[in-house]
């Protein structure tokens, strides 16, 4: 079986190529909102806290338990105990509903894109301008369109390493490119007291909901609870430290987050003095405020540009990793030929996700859970079903094969030097606080919105 996995050429390979899954929309669209949302400098310590024990234990178990047993999520679970075989399929769901919402956020980089290139702008930073075109039919149906058809040419014919290619060299750019926009906005009136609220923790703005949304956020932004990494570790070789690379890709993906917050929360103070609309934009936040920002920049037209090109590879490296895992889910499952699974794949985004395009404008009248499409899909692959995948894994590993078949997989390039904080976490406090937090979670949507 292993023999016929490629594998990747090397530890550096293996992280890039996870890195490139985890580092996309999430850190920068995702991230920055729900920072703003959910208290600022306490979001941000509790996510990181999270990142270093949920977030390192998870994504240990995950990559461990693919390269152990060279298997992606379906397989891996069933192979180990077949009553977990479930387990595997329910991860698989999440990929397929956040696709299509995914690309529909990728449509609006796009349209961003295109506006900077053509020398727009200045009007994408009028007040107004997002939701204006956001709510519209055809144009962010267009630009969806146009972003899955994209990602899915890309898979189809198979040339994701040369996406992959020219990502690499983007990504450090976007890093460089952020800071330097993050210091940018720091010096522009008003922003300052921005840099406190994203910085400082205020007690105060802790609630339980803070937790479920950095919960939430960290699955989503390091591609975990999806079997995305189970299926990264089974192309992994076994002389790569499984250690080191999530701590390197663990780093990367929350170091790209904070900056992105950096630059976006501190610019939402300065041009409207940080009012509680402003702050809970919610998924417009970074179309909304960053084209302010490149406004007031010397050069701002090109480097609008750039930024959102480099924001659009980003996205495209993660589309591309979420669309291979349902064309493979459904060829291995069905047996399926590779390429009408793309199409057939890609007509099923574009269904699906329709809903969450309509549902800012005509469509906003409908709501799920009192949430429009957009919102709603998100709610349930990131505070329902992730959550439940990870409480399952976490029960997995802890207690059915046991967290010494983990450690044993990733002491095979040397020592374990978490195994303690990995045992711990995995056995006791994940599943405790992720039991609790998916609880309430639920009992508050359920209960606000008067379902009972
Ligand atoms: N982690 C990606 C991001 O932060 C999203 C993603 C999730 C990509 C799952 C692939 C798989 O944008």
């Amino acid at each position: 079986m292993e023999q016929k996995r490629s594998s990747f050429t090397g530890k550096i390979g293996f992280i890039l190529a996870a890195a490139g899954s985890a580092v996309g929309l999430g850190n920068i669209w995702r991230f920055p909102y729900l920072a703003a949302q959910y208290g600022g400098g306490i979001f941000l310590l509790t996510y990181i806290i999270l990142a270093v024990t949920f977030g390192f234990t998870l994504m240990t178990a995950e990559i461990a338990l693919g390269r152990k047993t060279g298997l992606s999520a379906i397989g891996a679970f069933k192979a180990l105990d077949k009553r977990f075989g479930f387990v595997g399929y329910l991860a698989a769901i999440v990929p397929m509903i956040i696709l299509p919402y995914y690309s529909v956020i990728g449509g609006w980089v796009t349209k961003y894109f295109a506006v900077f290139v053509s020398g727009d702008g200045v009007a994408a930073a009028q007040d107004g301008y997002f939701s204006g075109f956001i709510s519209k039919i055809g144009e962010p149906i267009f630009w969806f369109f146009l972003y899955i058809a994209a990602t899915a040419l890309i898979v189809f014919f198979g040339v994701e390493k040369g996406i992959e290619k020219v990502s690499k060299l983007m990504m450090p750019v976007l890093v460089v490119l952020s800071i330097f926009i993050a210091i940018y906005t720091m010096f522009i009136p008003g922003a300052l007291d921005g840099v406190i609220y994203y910085i400082k923790p205020e007690f105060d703005n802790f609630s339980i909901k803070t937790v479920l949304a950095a919960m939430g956020q960290l699955f989503y932004s390091m591609s975990l609870a999806m079997g995305i990494m189970i299926t990264y570790g089974s192309y992994m070789k076994k002389e790569i430290s499984i250690e080191t690379s999530v701590h390197n890709i663990e780093f990367f993906d929350t170091g790209v987050a904070f900056f992105a917050g950096l630059m976006i929360v501190p610019a939402v103070f300065a041009f409207s003095g940080g009012n509680a609309e402003a702050i809970n934009a919610g998924p417009g936040l970074m179309f909304i405020t960053l084209p302010k920002v490149f406004e007031t920049m010397y050069g701002g037209q090109i480097i609008g540009a750039v930024f959102f090109l480099l924001v659009l590879f980003a996205a495209l490296t993660s589309s591309i990793s979420l669309m291979e895992t349902v064309v493979s889910i459904f060829c291995d499952k069905f047996g399926w030929n590779r390429k009408l699974t793309c199409l057939i794949v890609f007509i099923g985004c574009l269904i699906i996700g329709l809903p969450s395009s309509l549902g800012n404008g005509v469509w906003s009248n409908i709501t799920l859970l009192g949430m429009d499409f957009l919102s709603f899909f998100d709610f349930v692959s990131n505070s329902v079903i992730m959550p439940i995948v990870a409480l399952l894994t976490c029960i997995f590993v802890g207690f059915v094969i046991k967290p010494k078949a983990i450690a044993d997989e990733v002491a095979l390039t040397g020592k374990f030097k978490s195994e303690k904080l990995f045992n711990v976490v995995i056995k006791y406090v994940a599943p405790v606080c992720i039991l609790l937090i998916l609880i309430s979670s639920i009992l508050d949507v359920v209960l606000v919105d008067g379902f009972f």
